[in-house]
């Protein structure tokens, strides 16, 4: 039960316009995917500055076509973040394929580049047959961007695929480009960059993803196999005068966007660059806040990056504050702060751990992020007064 006066962990900032545009699409009489969807895929390559944007009803649609697309199978292997919420590691087994997790670095719980070299120069060591390896998915984690220069000069030269997991990072830049384009880094392997507008992503349409990448043929194959893998779709099917049969290509999904989703999506857009600008100015109060409190340690966010910052993420130190992260999260919570975690390594949760045979110790940063991350609420719902509120109340409840 929600204690009266108490911070939410998010609200989302649904303004008139969204709610505008949302009945316009309901009233328009074409609910399912059509004009605004398309009109959203196009005002989401031209943001991120890709040549295509796909719409999908998940993130872990676009990731799931992404892989099905580049013919990710049985006996394959998919690198990966340990670091991630469980859709990352998921997806690769719905194509029947193996994760394999690189563990994090430990001042932005990004997936280490060394460690990513380390385990290409020898994956025999590990257990993996290096023909196998044919895809990477790195998670740019809280908002930040993994080295992707790094990533795909690795990517090259070992011939890896990249799927992107920018589910937090919409309006998140590498050495000055969008996470979404190609960074004008010249990659030429088959890649996608895989976005969430789930309820409390930087911005929403309650539910939903879009894949963007340069790859046309990558796009054509990602529209059929969001529509069940039938050769047109339901907008174009009704927009001839004349009624044209289907083809079933491939056995495809039922992940398409539709038009309400996107009808309240597309006029965030107009604000992201204000709301990040919000998110940024909180996370600074709130790393003044705590900078005093030993013990209590921010994400660090690299010189060559900006983040979207889409959570505010500190690490608990649990010796030095002489308190738990869960005792933390529980006395935050009895005070009316939400409060929420990201994330518990993959390789310590059940499926993961017993299927693979994980031991503790395997993955030392990633576990031991996992007994001390903490988010703290942030979004641009929020007022000054609600981050100064957060700040005392953490220091209330530790006692400093
Ligand atoms: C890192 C990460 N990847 C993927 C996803 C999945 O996104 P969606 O809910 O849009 O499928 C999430 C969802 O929160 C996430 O946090």
């Amino acid at each position: 039960m929600a204690i009266e006066g108490s911070l939410p962990f998010y609200k989302p900032l649904i303004a008139r316009e969204e709610i505008a545009q949302l009945v316009e699409a309901v009233e328009s009489g074409w609910l399912t995917t059509g004009p605004k969807t398309l009109e959203f895929e196009a005002a989401i390559a031209r943001y991120v500055g890709s040549h295509f944007a796909v719409g999908v009803n998940s993130c872990t649609a676009a990731m799931h076509l992404a892989l099905v697309a580049m013919g990710i199978g049985p006996g394959d292997v998919v690198l990966t973040s340990p670091i991630t919420f469980p859709a990352t590691a998921n997806v690769i087994e719905h194509c029947g394929a193996r994760p394999v997790f690189i563990d994090v670095e430990p001042d932005t719980l990004l997936l280490d580049a060394a460690a990513l070299e380390a385990f290409l120069a020898d994956p025999e060591r590990q257990g993996v047959d290096a023909e196998t390896v044919k895809a990477i998915i790195p998670v740019h984690f809280a908002g930040q961007p993994c080295d992707m220069d790094q990533i795909f000069a690795l990517a090259s030269q070992y011939g890896m695929a990249v799927i992107e997991d920018s589910a937090h990072a919409l309006g998140a830049e590498f050495e000055g480009r969008k996470v979404g384009s190609d960074y004008g880094l010249g990659f030429q392997g088959p890649w996608a960059s895989c976005f969430s507008f789930y309820a409390t992503k930087n911005i929403t349409a309650g539910e939903g993803g879009m894949l963007t990448t340069n790859d046309a043929e990558l796009v054509d194959q990602v529209a059929v196999l969001r529509l069940h893998g039938i050769s047109r779709d339901a907008w174009k099917r009704y927009q001839v005068a004349s009624y044209q049969h289907y083809e079933v290509l491939f056995p495809g999904y039922k992940y398409n966007m539709f038009d309400l989703q996107a009808a309240l999506a597309l006029p965030q857009l107009a604000h992201i660059d204000d709301w990040q600008q919000r998110r940024e100015t909180y996370t600074e109060l709130y790393n003044q806040g705590f900078s005093a409190i030993e013990g209590l340690q921010p994400l660090q966010v690299k010189p060559n990056r900006r983040s979207s910052y889409h959570l505010y993420v500190v690490m608990v130190d649990s010796a030095q504050l002489g308190v738990s992260r869960d005792e933390l999260l529980n006395r935050l919570a009895a005070e009316g702060i939400g409060v929420g975690v990201h994330f518990r390594s993959l390789t310590v949760q059940k499926f993961y751990r017993e299927k693979y045979g994980f031991h503790h110790g395997d993955f030392p940063v990633a576990e031991r992020a996992s007994d001390q991350v903490l988010s703290l609420p942030l979004y641009p719902a929020m007022r000054e007064s609600d981050v100064e509120r957060v700040i005392h109340t953490v220091w209330k409840v530790l006692g400093v």
